[in-house]
Formats: C-alpha cells, structure tokens, sequence
C-alpha cells in the first residue's frame, strides 16, 4: 500500500468509534423471517444430527465445572500481551509516542491490554448467543434447529464465564470496539438465513476458534487455560456446523449470488483486521492513537492479527468461496496477505481432536 494509502485506511478505521459508551443496551433491527417446518425427520442431515447428539453430551456448567478458586495475576495472564513484549520493538522507532515509556506505563499498558482483548470476546460471545437464536428460528431445517438450540445454551455459558473472569480476575472493562458492533449489526440483522451463518459460523466464530487456540498454547494463567479449553471444545463444533450447512446450500447457488456471499466474507475479513489496533487502550492510556496505529502497520513483522485467518481461510475453500467467480475472494485474500493459510486444516476435519483435547 502506499503512504498516502495508508494514511487514509488509518483515518477511516480510527475515525469510527463507540459513541456510546454509557449505554446499557443496543438495539439492531433484524430481517428475515421466522421458518416453521412441518418436515420433523430427525436425522435427515447425518452430520447436523451428529453435531446435535454430541452437543447434547457435551454440556458443561460454568460454576461447578470450572475451578474460580484460581487467583489471577492481571499482569501474567498471557506472554503475547505483555505490553513491553507486544508493542517494545514500536518504542524503538525515531518520534514514537512509546518511546519515553517506563516500566509503570509498559505495566498498564500490559493491563488495559489484557482488559481490552477479554471484554472483545465477551462481546463477540454475546453476538453469538444472539445469532444463534435467530438461527434456530429462521434456518429451514429441522436438525439444524435443534443443532442450533444447543449452541443457544453453549453461547450463553460462554458469555457467563468470560463476564465473571473479567469482573473478578482482571482490572477492568471495555465497551465494544465500534468496528465489531457494526459488524455483529449486520450478521443478526441480515434478512438471508444464511448469512448469519456465514458472518457468525464462519467468520467470527473462525476467528475466536484460532484466537483461542493460540492464547491457550502461550498462556500460562491455569483458570484461563481451563476456560479456554471448555470453550474451544464447544467452538468447534460450532463452526463445524457451520461449514457442514453452508456446503450444502452453496452448492445450489447462482454464481451472482455466491459473489455476494464472497463481498460479505471480504467485508467481514477487512473490518475484523481493522480492530486490532486497540485503539480504545490508547485513548484510555492518553496516547496518540494514529500515530501507533501507523507504526503498527508499516510493522513487517507477522503479526498475532494476520494468524486469527488460519480457520476462516480453509473454511472458505471448503464452502468453494475462494474459487467462486473466476476466483475472486482468492484475489482479495492474497492481498491481504493472509491466502497462503489455504491448506490448513478445516474445521470439518479437526472439530473430533479439539472435542478430546477439551474433555481433558
Ligand atoms: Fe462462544
Ligand atoms: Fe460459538
């Protein structure tokens, strides 16, 4: 990209904030419309049913199951967000605004950071739990529908256990990213059944399956550890279900509507790139935030961002979105830097060893 591209990318994402911050609740308006089926043949979609069955033993409880009894240190919950770690090699650079920072700035800076990634994903979770409620409503399938159900109750105890670890382990909250707003606003209120399934199935929950995997393998913090691998077991078959719906209605559609499928994917895949600057952290902290975001991005360094495509790339070749259209979200992806994580294995496949791996 070049300088004054870039410059111009870092005003629009930066420009847009919450607003909001005081509010207790948001509302979105949602389309579509809620499907009765009269076709109760349980079984009828061999994968969805498994999904289901294995869903209906796999419930776990978020007081009893999980040892709260763990005290925390806010400031070694995980190496990769060590604000000296992260963000040190940014200080180094000529007229950076890190560069005068001591060890209490880079010790609130490791705080705020922590805060700031857990309140997201208790914010996304909450987007799952209200997605998946719309999808038991208006999916047209009987085994999806009661799939679905059970994912209703998996997101809400993940939502459960994320708000206690932040309201009594941590240091504090944030609101929502205004980015991840917009974008959960439009997955729920997408009046095409499947887009939801797309935005949430496949894109955000790709996301948190590959965020979570690499905050369990780095951390050392034992009670995020178990949370984490309570969830991620749950995670994946959700996305699971996920690709195993999609495949089967992508199959039958036209090239023009798959093209819109492969414009909301990119869509979805720009704005959660677009959040990671963590610009809230810097306003709080009183940091010029375009200035770190620029550093942030002229960075070569691959970055813990670029990595979160590893589930949502594979998934795309799976459901035929990369190659659709004389390849057209292949292109996209390849200049985003991310189309190399292709051949990674799909969820499909890996969703029975993160099933074990979780009720260890
Ligand atoms: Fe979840
Ligand atoms: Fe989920």
């Amino acid at each position: 990209m070049t300088e004054a591209g870039l410059q111009e990318e870092l005003e629009r994402i930066l420009d847009v904030s919450n607003r909001d911050v005081d509010a207790v609740d948001h509302a979105v308006a949602r389309g579509g419309d809620a499907v009765f089926t009269w076709d109760y043949e349980k079984g009828a979609r061999p994968t969805l049913s498994r999904l289901y069955e294995k869903a209906k033993v796999s419930q776990w409880d978020g007081e009893r199951d999980i040892d709260w009894s763990i005290e925390v240190d806010p400031t070694a919950v995980l190496q990769a967000f060590d604000g000296r770690q992260a963000f040190g090699h940014l200080a180094e650079v000529p007229g950076s605004p890190l560069r005068n920072f001591g060890p209490a700035q880079w010790e609130e800076l490791t705080l705020e950071s922590v805060n700031w990634r857990l309140s997201q994903f208790l914010h996304g979770e909450q987007g799952a739990l209200l997605c998946t409620a719309k999808i038991v409503e208006s999916t047209p399938w009987v085994d999806a529908k009661y799939y679905a159900a059970t994912q209703v109750m998996d997101e809400a105890r993940h939502v459960e256990v994320f708000a206690k670890y932040i309201d009594t382990k941590l240091t504090g909250s944030y609101q929502i990213n205004a980015h991840l707003q917009m974008l959960l606003d439009d997955i729920v209120g997408d009046s095409r059944w499947d887009m939801t399934y797309l935005g949430m199935q496949i894109m955000v929950e790709g996301l948190a399956l590959a965020a979570f995997g690499f905050m369990r393998m780095m951390s050392d913090e034992p009670l995020l550890k178990q949370i984490l691998g309570k969830v991620m077991a749950d995670e994946a078959r959700h996305v699971a279900f996920g690709v195993s719906s999609l495949k089967e209605y992508y199959a039958e559609l036209s090239d023009v509507e798959m093209r819109e499928r492969q414009e909301f994917a990119l869509e979805a895949a720009v704005r959660m790139r677009g959040r990671f600057a963590q610009q809230e952290v810097w306003d709080r902290m009183g940091i010029d935030k375009k200035a770190v975001a620029k550093l942030m991005l002229a960075d070569d360094e691959p970055g813990f961002g670029d990595l979160l495509f590893t589930k949502i790339v594979p998934n795309c070749r799976k459901l035929g979105l990369l190659d659709a259209s004389g390849g057209w979200l292949r292109a996209r992806f390849e200049e985003l830097g991310i189309l190399h994580f292709e051949d990674w294995q799909d969820t499909d496949a890996e969703s029975g060893e993160l099933d074990d791996a979780g009720a260890s």
